[in-house]
This record gives C-alpha cells, sequence and structure tokens, in this order.
C-alpha cells in the first residue's frame, strides 16, 4: 500500500525556458540566500528604534521639495530635516509595497500557466513572490513605526504601478479605476474579445478609444486575473505572461530610478544605517527581478501567436509612453500639472512626507500651510535648465537610466514612439541620451 498517490504529470503543455536562464536565475537565487538576506530584521530593528536623532533617511536632492530654494524648508533643523526623510522614505516604500501587491497576484498566475508545476522554470517567480512578500511585510512596519512616531493618521494603502496610477493620472481617472475597475461586465466583454478571432484587434482600438482609465482597468485585467479564465494554452498564445513581465520590467526601471539614488552618495551623508540596508537590500533583490522581467518576459512574449505580439508590443508602447509623459518634467511643470487637476505622484509623494512630518511634536513650533507653499513654488521663477549639480545633476542620471533600459526593449520589440504625442518630452528622452557627458547642464526643450 502507498501511503501518498503519485500524480502523473498531466500532458505537457507549459513551455520550456532556455536551460541557462533558469540555471541563472536559480544560482543568483541561492547565492542571494546562502546568507539572511530577508529586510524584515531590519524592519523590525527599524521598528524598535524609531526616528532617531538626526540621520537622514534620503537624499536631500531626492527628496521632491524645493529645500534649496523655499525659505521655509532652509530653515529647518537637522532633526527635523531628518524626521521629513523619513516620511519621504516610508511614504516611497509604501508606493513600492502597494505596487509589490500586484505581483504576487500576477507572478504565480503566470507561472501556473506556462510551467511545469515545481519545475525550476516555475520555481522563479515563485521565489520572487516570496521576496515581494518580505518587502511587503517590512514597508509595512516602518510605515506604522512613522506613524506612531509621527502622531500621524495615514493609512497604508495607496495608488501602486499596476492600476493607472503610473506618474500622473487624472482625479477622473482614479474615480473611474476604483469604481469600475471590478465591473463583471467589462471582465466578460474583455475575455469575449480574448476568445474570438480577431478580437484583439477590436479590443486594442477599443482601449485606445474609451481613454486612458479604461485602458489601464483592462490592462490590470489582462496582466492578472484574466489568466485564471482562460487555459494554460489560451495564455501562452495570447501572452498574457509575457505582458506581465515586460509592464514589470517598465516599473522596475521606474523604481529602480527612484531607488538607486534616494541614498546616493553615502560617504558623504550621514545615513539611517538600518534605512541604507533596508534600501540596498531591496535594490539587490530588485536586480534579480528586473532581469528576470525582461528575459522572461521577452522568451514568453515570443512564444505568443503573431497577432498577440502586435497586441503586446502596442500596449508596451503605450505604457512607456505614459512612464516617459509623466517622468520627463521638470518640478514646476509637475507644480503645474497638480495644479490643474491631475494626480502627481512625485508631488503628492512630497505633500504626504511634509504633511506627515507636520504631525511630530518636533515640527510643533514649525507648522506651515502646505497648500500655500505649493502655491508659492509654483508662482516662483524657474529656469529651464537642469544644471550638473545636485538635483539637477541626480534628474539627469535618472533620465539617461529611465531612456537607456526602455531603449533596451524597444529594440528588442521594433516600434517606434508616437512623436506627435510625445512632443518636446521625446526630445527630452532622445536628447539626454544623445548628451555626451552628464558634466553639462540639460536644457529642457
Ligand atoms: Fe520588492
Ligand atoms: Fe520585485
Amino acid at each position: 500500500m502507498t501511503l501518498s498517490p503519485t500524480v502523473k504529470p498531466t500532458p505537457n503543455p507549459y513551455i520550456v525556458l532556455d536551460r541557462k536562464l533558469a540555471s541563472v536565475q536559480n544560482r543568483l537565487f541561492q547565492a542571494a540566500h546562502s546568507q539572511p538576506l530577508e529586510l524584515k530584521h531590519l524592519g523590525i530593528a527599524l521598528n524598535h528604534q524609531g526616528i532617531k536623532g538626526d540621520r537622514l533617511y534620503a537624499h536631500p536632492d531626492m527628496m521632491p521639495l524645493p529645500l534649496r530654494r523655499c525659505s521655509y524648508l532652509q530653515s529647518l533643523s537637522r532633526r527635523q530635516l531628518a524626521i521629513l526623510s523619513a516620511c519621504l522614505f516610508a511614504n516611497f516604500y509604501k508606493l513600492v509595497a502597494n505596487s509589490e501587491c500586484q505581483t504576487l497576484i500576477s507572478n504565480m498566475t503566470a507561472a501556473q500557466k506556462y510551467f511545469l508545476p515545481f519545475s525550476d522554470d516555475y520555481m522563479i517567480l515563485h521565489q520572487e513572490t516570496s521576496e515581494e512578500m518580505d518587502h511587503i511585510w517590512t514597508f509595512r512596519t516602518i510605515h506604522s513605526m512613522i506613524c506612531r512616531e509621527t502622531g500621524a493618521k495615514d493609512t497604508f494603502e495607496c495608488p501602486g504601478f499596476f492600476r493607472g496610477e503610473a506618474a500622473f493620472f487624472d482625479l477622473d481617472d482614479w474615480e473611474a479605476i476604483n469604481d469600475s475597475a471590478r465591473l463583471p461586465g467589462d471582465y466578460q466583454h474583455v475575455l469575449s474579445l480574448l476568445r474570438e478571432k480577431d478580437g484583439l484587434t477590436r479590443l486594442l482600438a477599443e482601449m485606445k478609444a474609451k481613454g486612458r482609465a479604461w485602458r489601464f482597468r483592462v490592462l490590470n485585467f489582462l496582466i492578472g486575473e484574466a489568466s485564471s479564465f482562460l487555459s494554460a494554452q489560451q495564455v501562452q498564445d495570447l501572452g498574457l505572461g509575457g505582458l506581465w513581465l515586460l509592464v514589470r520590467y517598465i516599473s522596475n526601471v521606474d523604481l529602480k530610478q527612484v531607488e538607486s539614488y534616494l541614498l546616493e552618495s553615502p560617504e558623504d551623508v550621514d545615513y539611517e544605517p538600518l534605512a541604507y540596508q533596508i534600501n540596498q537590500g531591496h535594490l539587490h533583490d530588485e536586480a534579480r527581478h528586473y532581469t528576470t522581467s525582461f528575459d522572461i518576459g521577452l522568451a514568453m512574449y515570443r512564444s505568443a501567436e503573431p497577432s498577440a505580439q502586435a497586441f503586446i508590443r502596442e500596449l508596451i508602447r503605450l505604457t512607456m509612453e505614459d512612464y516617459i509623459a509623466g517622468t520627463f518634467l521638470h518640478f514646476p511643470e509637475m507644480l503645474e500639472l497638480s495644479n490643474r487637476g491631475r494626480v502627481c505622484l512625485t508631488i503628492s509623494l512630497g505633500q504626504n512626507s511634509l504633511a506627515m512630518a507636520l504631525n511630530h511634536p518636533e515640527f510643533s513650533d514649525r507648522q506651515v500651510d502646505i497648500d500655500q507653499l505649493y502655491r508659492e513654488w509654483a508662482a516662483m521663477e524657474w529656469g529651464k535648465v537642469l544644471p550638473p549639480v545636485g538635483p539637477g545633476l541626480l534628474a539627469q542620471k535618472r533620465w539617461r537610466y529611465i531612456a537607456l533600459q526602455f531603449e533596451r526593449l524597444r529594440s528588442e520589440m521594433q516600434f517606434e514612439f508616437d512623436s506627435e504625442h510625445l512632443g518636446n518630452l521625446l526630445q527630452r528622452y532622445e536628447g539626454i541620451l544623445a548628451l555626451e557627458s552628464l558634466n553639462e547642464p540639460f536644457v529642457l526643450s
């Protein structure tokens, strides 16, 4: 008598990755975890410690606040600046954690639909999901500590990268995403198009015609729950796993362009050591995730039907354009957009951090009207140049990084950006790529 029945594998509907790819991924994962590298213990230590002393949690030039121009900000004490930077750190990683929640669902769905259960290929996305859970847990712990220390009432839930909140969005979009994202009618409609011949062409036309909010809502469905209603073969033919990982690649790039510079020049700045270790540890994990997104994303994309590849290519182009339109902006341009009723993630990151910090007893005699402050900044004279020093240099570095990584994917997928839609922002994108050295001022087109 056998105690456990042997499960016979069903006829194999799964794809197999290039052997080198899977073995490199697994070797990197083992190397990363042979020493305990989880972030939780650092989050726990930071929670016990609280916001201590004058040490910073972010480079002042990476804080989306005019620290060099605004007299109120300039007059903050070192201790107050440390508290403000801690609030920014917590708010930034709150955004990251909310985005990572999507990866839990989408990674596991893609693994199930593409790879033989528990094979080496399957385990790559499984391992990453386990790391994301560690990240989310840690970032939530840090956020709770900052709320406790400042006395701010702030929820952990916020927009994430995958629900239409790339860089900036219209308030109407945000409400539409929240109110109707779960309407089964839309889901049924999209699923029926996915099953029809020429359905992808019609779906794409609808996604373009019905506006950005509807496009993002459908995209969110396609990279996540849609696969649960389809067979493995259908998902692979449609390339939905590829779509997911390539969209993930775009947000990996967006994450890294901030996170890699958030605690820049540790030799010159007195950083809170635990915050620094958390930032470095997360960067390490995400560097591997970034590689997975690109390599496995492209392998899945290439295993899709030609019509599905064309559909994915177009959605990737539109998504990248959204990021370019929201990222290649100067601080005053972001201020202007947010004054015109758009929600700009960078601006709200600064506003939320300041609002949280003002709750701290250390700020009791430094209260300020935040709305008034932002109105004053919007009214200031701002040059249209990124200088090769301070925040200007960091913006140049970040833009160059984004453009280089986007070009990697664009050249693999072979598409052109819509210059009419992007206008001068595409010129900035191309200009930063063409720049010989970052030691010169970058004049904004
Ligand atoms: Fe993460
Ligand atoms: Fe990740």
